[in-house]
């Protein structure tokens, strides 16, 4: 037995490999000591035979197999066909051979008998987030066929005994569950062909005592398989395993053509707290976003759909166009409903030509418009659907998924086109290129809004080709990944777009869920955030504008209301908040993310720290039981800098009556950041839709 390391600048993960036997994650904590002997750790952990268990107790390690006794799932599964029959494959892959470099460390695993290789790679990415993938090859000349490889199998350290996972539905992304883990384990899928707005491809662990987490996640745009077996029964130490993989249907993965086959990535990260946790997400997703670093400032979109839906006309929209400008925006966004005969979600996807019955002189004039009035433009489009009426379904029936012989049902009135067709790909480059060649786009708002039924092999390959290939011809346009909102969210698609609609629902309200679910993994500045209608279009609830806008600063803010349907007083505080939004991007859109506690549960509150400034946002949904509320203590400051603290105007209309010298506020009240972190900020937070922003500025020492 030997023992490797990898370390992270405050991690270590210590490994425990048997060439000829199998490999072992024997510690995953805070980095340990230079001189720490490993074979002590392994030493200090192991246990001793019980009852009932087989003669040599199996250890399920980094790749488990059914093969010595261990009852959970194996994280490989391979199928023989002989004739017409199909065989389950006895599975034992020893450890081969390994690779150990400063962070990364790749094992080779081998199953003689089959002629099967499996290398599963280790490293640690940016801010020590841990990155596994595995890959399959069939040397062997068998006829196999793949039904499971994980990306990852992670023996879970005893102390994480807690579970939160998310769960959700169209409109209602993201909603956290927390419960111990339990004895039956955890199995979750996605069969829509796309993560789904479950979030199952999405967890964290924690450890109660300590609040330590352990945050995973499989950045992979098609379906999913996460599960936690418990091992009650085999295994030597009773360790819970964390596996996920693709998961796709029987018979997609045929190795005896393909040969190999390759697992999406997974990672995990380990953090202090769900803030720091937060944090090493935010710093790899920054890392893989592609060009982050050459960002401009994160344009105020206006997008026409919850202001006009399909009601469009070229007048309607420069008469939108010019509302926007009027309030600051930046960026002008067509929604759905500008190509073919798309009057209504039932026709024309696929018929990706400009609809000459809206624009009779093509979206130049638009264009020209929305450039003369200072913002740039943007396009919706949903590339990978087709409608059963319409002219590219009547040209090539055969181009979307389906069965031969059985019924094509529809959802929103559509069907999928089969992406892994080249023909398919090809069809929807040409017609995305010539697009984005004739008309100066700025962005593209990519949505996929059905579900894949019947699926077919290849699937999210054919998105990300199609997707990478416009990307290396238009380098220069911002694309967002928008599935119904947020049915498609992932480090895989986060890889190749510059935003991501977390959800079509608007309601601010839902917003301080949402958002704050999300941005455990994601940092604000890829998470669309609009201000939408009062009242709201899917939840029918009516929010004063000045909490609206204060919650939509939280992210890439946007509106997607009609300004012409707003009062002068709603339209003159919405600017306002652009116009913060504004001076605080460079703030919310690079620096750390807090998650701020206050005693009332129906408080959210969060600040971003970045270089000496800070922005807070504090908002009460409910009527507080107490009249004032606890003060909102801090995070994320240097203990003995002081800070000059302000609340940037307007003000909640009905809170502000209850401050206490409304001067202080204005720039009178320095601090320092122990005070602001131990004693917090007396804000009144009594009333149902009472937001407050919190500015901090460090003084000069
Ligand atoms: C989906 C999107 C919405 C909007 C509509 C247009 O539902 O999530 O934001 O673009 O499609 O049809």
């Amino acid at each position: 037995m030997e023992f490797v390391r990898l370390d992270g600048e405050r991690l270590t993960l210590v490994f425990a490999l048997e060439v000829g036997g199998g490999a072992d994650l024997v510690y995953l904590g805070a980095r340990l000591p230079a001189g720490e002997d490993l074979a002590m750790i392994a030493a200090a952990t192991a246990h001793g035979r019980h009852e009932s268990q087989p003669d040599v107790p199996p250890v399920p390690g980094l790749l488990p197999e059914g093969k010595a006794g261990w009852s959970g799932t194996p994280a490989v599964r391979l199928s023989e066909r002989h004739e017409d029959t199909c065989f389950l494959c006895a599975t034992d892959f020893r450890l081969a051979a390994w690779e150990h470099y400063p962070t990364e460390l790749v094992l080779t695993f081998y199953d003689e008998m089959l002629g099967v290789d499996i290398e599963q790679n280790w490293w640690l990415g940016p801010s020590g987030m841990i990155c596994t993938e595995a890959s399959i090859n069939n040397g062997g000349g068998r006829r196999l066929v793949l039904d499971r490889l994980s990306a990852l199998a992670l023996p879970l350290p005893r102390r994480f005994t807690h579970l939160t996972s998310f769960s959700g539905r169209w409109a209602g992304e993201m909603r956290e569950a927390t419960r111990p883990i339990a004895p039956e384990g955890f199995a979750r899928t996605s069969v829509a062909g796309k993560p789904g707005f479950a979030g199952g491809n999405w967890l964290i662990f924690e450890d109660p005592a300590s609040g330590e987490v352990l945050g995973a996640h499989l950045a992979w745009s098609g379906d999913h398989d996460t599960r936690i077996d418990p091992d009650m029964v085999g295994s030597a130490d009773g360790r819970a395993v964390l596996q996920m993989g693709a998961s796709w249907d029987g018979g997609e993965v045929d190795l005896a053509h393909e040969g190999g086959y390759r697992t999406p990535v997974a990672m995990v990260a380990l953090a202090a707290d769900r803030s720091a946790l937060a944090q090493v997400f935010h710093t790899h997703a920054r890392a893989i976003l592609p060009n982050r670093e050459a960002w401009p400032p994160r344009k105020v979109h206006l997008n026409s759909w919850e202001a006009l839906g399909f009601n469009l006309s070229e007048a309607g929209l420069m008469r939108l166009a010019e509302d926007a400008a009027a309030l600051g925006i930046e960026r002008f966004v067509l929604d759905d409903g500008w190509f073919g005969g798309r009057r209504d979600d039932t026709t024309s996807l696929g018929d990706w030509f400009v609809s000459p019955d809206i624009f009779p002189n093509g979206l130049g004039p638009l264009i020209a418009r929305v450039h003369e009035l200072g913002m740039d433009f943007g396009l919706w489009v949903e590339p990978e659907m087709v409608s059963p009426d319409s002219d590219l379904y009547r040209a090539h029936p055969d181009w979307c998924l389906h069965t031969e012989g059985r019924e094509r049902p529809t959802m929103r009135g559509q069907l999928a086109l089969d992406m892994a067709r080249a023909e398919v790909r090809d069809y929807l480059f040409e017609r995305l290129d010539a697009l984005l060649r004739e008309h100066a786009i700025a962005y593209l708002k990519w949505d996929h809004n059905r579900d894949l039924f019947p699926s077919g092999p290849g699937q999210t390959e054919g998105f990300y080709a199609l997707l990478d290939a416009l990307r290396a011809a238009h380098p220069q346009v911002e694309i967002e990944s928008c599935s119904s909102g947020g049915g498609r969210i992932d480090y895989g698609t986060l890889s190749r777009c510059t935003r991501v609609w977390p959800s079509d629902n608007n309601d601010a309200i839902e917003r301080l869920r949402i958002i704050p679910a999300w941005s455990q993994f994601l940092p604000l500045e890829v998470l669309g955030s609009h201000v939408g209608p009062s009242p709201n279009p899917i939840t029918g609830r009516r929010l004063a504008m000045d909490f609206r806008a204060k919650v939509a600063m939280f992210g890439h803010m946007g509106v997607e209301a009609d300004p012409a349907r707003m009062t002068d007083k709603e339209r003159e505080c919405l600017g306002q908040h652009i116009a913060l939004y504004k001076a605080w991007r460079s703030v919310l859109h690079a620096g750390d993310l807090h998650r701020l506690a206050h005693p009332d549960p129906e408080v959210t509150a969060m600040m971003v720290v970045h270089e000496g400034k800070a922005l807070a946002l504090a908002a009460q949904t409910a009527f507080s039981p107490v009249f004032d509320a606890a003060p909102l203590r801090l995070a994320g400051l240097e203990p003995d800098a002081r800070y000059r603290v302000t609340l940037p105007e307007p003000w909640p209309p009905r809170a502000q009556h209850y401050l206490a010298a409304p001067e202080r506020w204005r720039g009178d009240l320095t601090l320092s950041g122990t005070a602001l972190m131990t004693q917090g900020l007396a804000l009144p937070l009594t009333h149902p839709e009472t937001a407050w922003l919190i500015a901090l500025e460090r003084l000069p020492e």
